[in-house]
């Protein structure tokens, strides 16, 4: 992953912004809907959905809901005729209550309590992948009826900058390839009376960029199946190859295609049915984040820190992956940006920053309106309420128009939940 230690002097770069954003007028948006607020272009999100589906087909597509979820966004994955990938009883709640076809749904996550598979299966959820042999048992006591996939653990990762041989066996996820488990697990459920055999399933890699190291991982899966087709006289019906095509967060980021991509993956497994699960290569670039500035202090011979008025209970992955974003000011983003500053949030810790090492103009002042890019993927999703801080509000602007897709939370929300 690029680190913000790259993001150069010049002028913000446009081309990090979904098209509807790039002309639009933020200050009167923020006007209108407060600050922080979550900023998407609705169309990008319909067109990355489409992107996919005319790679892989959309019976082949599941969104990944991780990456950001509501209702609204259940709907347009619906209405686009992609699956979606929910991971909790969460996120399966939200899905079924927008209306989202159950057939659709394929449900994860590696420690499935009964009342998430029974949730499940009274939905006529289509899909659940399996992740331990208890989950194996508790799918046949309860009665799943929906196709199960057993969740591999190929012992390869597709990385950012290189391919990594060894390592991921040690995963709390699906069953081992090199241990057998995995082959196991295969032929367990296949032979199963209560249980409907659907394929194979191995996410191999989050915010890839490396798309032969992609090909080599899809082809590590490839293999298995074969080999595990032969040992075990199973037919596997689907390859699903989970997410992970990684978003340009910076301008020194690469960019692939998901044409690229597809023709990448193709090339590992052939003619075989390969379902993909995308969240962030959906979600990342569509979404921005608008902040007010609040404070700017110069610290002599250190860095000025511009605080804003969220941080880390809107955009964690700075602060737990060291990831970097750019910033610019909505009322003059064609200025250079010589001026070196941290970002920083409002909650009560040092390490809240949002951009540590980042540029903007050298006029940064008080109540200018601060806008992080690509930040439609993991920040309204992974976002907390720390220090009592109310969740921003969602919006949605499609055609010009604005609507919002999840209200701010008010300090009375903070309290809900207390007896
Ligand atoms: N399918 C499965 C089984 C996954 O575990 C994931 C992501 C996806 C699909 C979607 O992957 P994507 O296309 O979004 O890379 N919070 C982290 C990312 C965690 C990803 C976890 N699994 C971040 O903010 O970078």
């Amino acid at each position: 992953m690029a680190t913000s230690a790259e993001v150069p002097e010049t002028p913000f770069d446009r081309s990090l912004l979904p098209a509807a954003l790039r002309d639009a007028d933020l200050e009167a948006l923020a006007r209108e809907f407060g600050t922080p607020v979550f900023v998407y272009d609705e169309e990008h999100l319909r067109q990355r959905c489409r992107d996919y589906v005319a790679q892989f087909g959309a019976e082949n597509v599941a969104y990944a809901g991780k990456a950001f979820l509501c209702t609204a966004m259940a709907r347009l994955v619906a209405e686009e005729g992609l699956h979606l990938d929910v991971a909790t009883g969460g996120e399966l709640f939200v899905a079924l209550r927008a209306g989202f076809p159950p057939a659709r749904l394929v449900m994860h996550g590696n420690n499935k309590s009964d009342a998430e598979i029974e949730m499940a299966r009274d939905a006529g959820v289509g899909r659940i992948v399996a992740d331990s042999f208890d989950e194996i048992d508790r799918l046949e006591r309860i009665g799943f009826d929906g196709e199960v996939l057993v969740r591999v653990t190929p012992g390869v990762e597709a990385h950012t900058h290189e391919f990594i041989q060894t390592g991921t066996d040690d995963s709390k996820f699906g069953f081992t390839v090199s241990t057998g488990a995995a082959g196991d697990a295969v032929a367990r459920v296949a032979a199963s009376p209560a249980l409907r055999f659907g394929g194979i399933h191995a996410h191999i890699g989050s915010q890839v960029f490396r798309l032969d190291s992609y090909a080599e991982a899809a082809g590590v899966v490839a293999r298995f199946a074969d080999d595990c087709e032969r040992a075990t006289g199973v037919t596997i019906p689907v390859v699903d190859l989970g997410g992970g095509l990684g978003a340009r967060y910076l301008t020194t980021d690469e960019d692939p295609s998901i044409a690229e991509y597809a023709a990448a993956l193709r090339t590992g497994l052939g003619d075989r049915r390969v379902m993909v699960e995308p969240g962030r290569s959906i979600a990342a670039v569509a979404g921005i984040t608008l902040y007010r500035v609040g404070t700017v202090k110069a610290i002599p011979d250190g860095r000025t820190y511009v605080a804003v008025d969220g941080g880390m209970s809107d955009n964690p992955r700075p602060v737990l992956y060291g990831a970097g974003y750019e910033a610019y000011l909505a009322s003059r983003p064609d200025v250079p940006r010589p001026r070196r500053v941290a970002v920083a949030g409002k909650h009560c810790e040092q390490g809240d920053v949002i951009i540590g090492e980042g540029r903007l103009p050298a006029d940064v002042a008080v109540g200018d309106l601060l806008v992080t890019p690509v930040t439609g993927a993991y920040g309204t999703s992974m976002a907390s309420n720390y220090n009592k801080v109310p969740r921003p509000a969602v919006v949605f602007v499609r055609d010009g128009a604005a609507r919002v897709v999840v209200r701010r939370e008010t300090y009375e929300d903070l309290v809900r939940l207390d007896t």
